[in-house]
């Protein structure tokens, strides 16, 4: 699927692969990688790949990695894991230099409108001084989201896709 952000530019999405997750993790800032994983300090990019590789790489049945590619370069990762009857876990990852673009909004619409995902309900777990995805969730238009529990260390939003008609 294709969408145009600029009239010269277009991002693309596609599965996952080793070679664009690598791509990717390398062109995050270690403070985009600390907040994707949670993690107390900065990592470095190899760090973050080793440790999470397979989760990175998800692939059906039980998840799903997409990658938004512009002019072929990778520059945002969306990754879902099923983790239940109809639950399934999302986080974002987008390239500091094409953030607040449109990447991960493009992410979300694209992948999260398929009929596969139809009636599903899609869990975000954000550490509370993560405003940006916080005002993501916020505004995007898949589906009613609300905070579903909170504590000191993380919250977590819910938002129920539409089912099919
Ligand atoms: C959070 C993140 C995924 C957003 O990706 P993005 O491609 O920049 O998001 P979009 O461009 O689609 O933004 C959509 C909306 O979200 C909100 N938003 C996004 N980044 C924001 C920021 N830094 N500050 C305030 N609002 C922000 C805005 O409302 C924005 O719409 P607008 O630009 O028209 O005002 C990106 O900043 C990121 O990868 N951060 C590091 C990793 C992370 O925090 N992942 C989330 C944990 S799962």
């Amino acid at each position: 699927m294709t969408a145009v952000i600029e009239p010269s530019c277009a991002v693309t999405t596609a599965a996952a692969s080793g070679e664009t997750v690598r791509a990717l993790a390398h062109a995050c800032s270690p403070r985009s990688l600390r907040l994707r994983f949670f993690l107390p300090r900065d990592p470095d990019p190899e760090d973050v790949l080793a440790r999470y590789w397979r989760f990175l790489l998800g692939a059906p049945p039980w998840g799903r990695s997409v990658v938004a590619l512009m002019g072929g370069v990778p520059v945002g990762l969306l990754n879902l894991v099923a983790a239940g009857d109809g639950l399934v876990e999302a986080g974002l990852l987008v390239a500091d230099t094409w953030q607040r673009q449109g990447i991960a909004t493009h992410l979300l619409t694209t992948e999260l409108t398929r009929r596969r995902w139809a009636g599903w309900t899609v869990r975000a777990t954000v550490q509370p001084d993560n405003l940006a995805m916080q005002a993501l969730l916020q505004r995007q238009r898949l589906g009613p989201c609300r905070l579903v529990s909170a504590d000191r260390d993380q919250l977590d939003y819910d938002i129920v896709l539409p089912a099919l008609a």
